[in-house]
């Protein structure tokens, strides 16, 4: 099949990764730069599909371009843009209309569009296929499903191959369709009854994600006032063969999903006329943990902050990638910032973030470590200032929640 996969980030390039073992793939991109670095066979994402794109293309079996008009003769186009979020935290689908447009205005034939970007329930049926429909010069009549990304970037035990895949379609030739797609480098396909439901699985599963980091990050607070160890009464906890699911408290969550997708839920919920109480008190718990976590610092430093220097370790919001997106350690820095500190950041995988270079391990007087990559030296950092805390409970000796 020929197969357009508009969006070349963490999801499109890495279902671009699988499908080109199987289909001819274009990499539709709206960056150049993007564009122009993958054609090259360099991922422009580190440690994503870089070696599969660059075999992909000397196989003659992938390429990028950023002109709608190549995808013209596609038959499946897979959508993989992002969905943020607004300043007023709703929902943002600018980037889903720019791809309908794509869509829209360039296909001459008939095509299976599935859309893999995490919205809310009704995405596809009320604003994805009107769309393309609006924009459509031929009035193609287009097949149209659901496969919400479940890719969790970093992690190799479970990938695009092994991790069971939701799908639906608008009618029953788009699900059939659907399948046959996927069953080419998927294993395990589950077809629901509606699109409406594989929408809301996938926001549901990461909103399970988000309140229960913020149920332990609050529980981390609640062990701290009663001065038991929250890491120890979770290993307790965790004995329990069943009914049990452990969490670990952290700096609050990042990413494109877990901070982001909730909302949506919350938005779709609010439009029904239904609180989404959770979603919104978990929000305020993950969000206020930074400034927390600055507290309890300052606390156990003579009550102040100003003018010391604070260096933050690990600034990519989890282990193992370089994605800054939404990480709570910007709410960490900021909250040292108001505090009058003169803070510095160390990770060695982001290179370059807040317009500055990654600075060198050491040389301050607090050390704060948000995310723990596995490439760091646990012993180093241990002993990289006087005072270190560690907010993911992993280096023995240090401070912590
Ligand atoms: N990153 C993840 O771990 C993950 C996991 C599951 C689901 N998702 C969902 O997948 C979707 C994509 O996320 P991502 O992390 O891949 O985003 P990303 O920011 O890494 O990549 C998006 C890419 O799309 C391009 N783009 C933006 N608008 C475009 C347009 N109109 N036409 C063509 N290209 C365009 C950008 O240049 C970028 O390269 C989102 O809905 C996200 O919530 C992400």
């Amino acid at each position: 099949m020929k197969v357009a996969i508009i969006g070349q980030g963490y999801v499109g390039l890495t279902i671009s990764a699988f499908a080109s073992k199987h289909h001819q793939v274009i990499g539709f991109d709206n960056s150049l730069e993007n564009v122009e670095r993958l054609n090259k066979g360099i991922s422009h994402i580190e440690g994503v599909a870089s070696e599969d794109i660059a075999e992909a293309i000397s196989k003659g079996r992938y390429f990028a371009t950023n002109i709608p008009s190549e995808i013209s003769d596609a038959d499946v186009v897979v959508i993989a843009v992002p969905t943020p979020l607004t300043m007023d935290r709703k929902p943002d689908l600018t980037y889903i209309e720019s791809a309908c447009k794509t869509i829209g205005s360039s296909l001459l034939k008939q095509a299976l569009i599935i859309n893999e970007s995490t919205s809310f329930p009704g995405t596809l049926r009320e604003y994805i296929k009107p769309l393309v429909e609006k924009y459509s010069t031929n009035k193609l009549d287009h097949l149209y499903a659901i496969s919400p990304e479940r890719v969790d970037p970093g992690r190799t035990d479970w990938n695009q191959k092994n991790t069971p895949r939701l799908f639906a379609g608008l009618t029953q030739e788009a699900s059939d369709r659907t399948r046959e797609f996927y069953s080419t480098f998927c294993d395990n396909l589950v077809e629901v009854s509606s699109p409406e439901v594989a929408e809301a699985a996938k926001l549901f599963e990461n909103t399970f994600r988000q309140v229960n980091i913020a149920l332990v990050n609050e529980f981390a607070e609640i062990s701290h006032a009663l001065g038991i160890s929250v890491h120890e009464t979770l290993e307790a906890a965790n004995t329990k063969p069943y009914g049990f699911m452990k969490f670990n408290p952290s700096a609050g969550v990042g990413g494109h999903c877990i901070p982001v997708d909730p909302s949506y839920l919350a938005h779709v919920a609010a439009t029904k006329g239904v609180p989404a109480t959770f979603i919104e008190r978990a929000n305020e718990v993950n969000l206020e943990m930074p400034k927390y976590i600055v507290e309890r610092v300052k606390s156990e430093n003579q009550g102040s902050l100003k003018g010391k220097k604070v260096q933050v370790i690990g600034v990519s919001y989890k282990p193992n990638v370089a994605d800054v997106r939404e990480t709570p350690a910007e709410l960490v820095i900021e909250a040292l910032e108001v505090e009058g500190a003169s803070v510095s950041w160390h990770d060695p995988i982001v290179k370059s973030w807040r317009g500055q270079d990654s600075s060198p391990l050491g040389g301050s007087n607090i050390a704060i470590v948000v995310t723990l990559h596995s490439s760091m030296d646990q012993q180093a950092v241990l002993t990289s200032a006087p005072y270190v805390f560690d907010t993911t409970g992993k280096i023995v000796g240090a401070k912590g929640l």
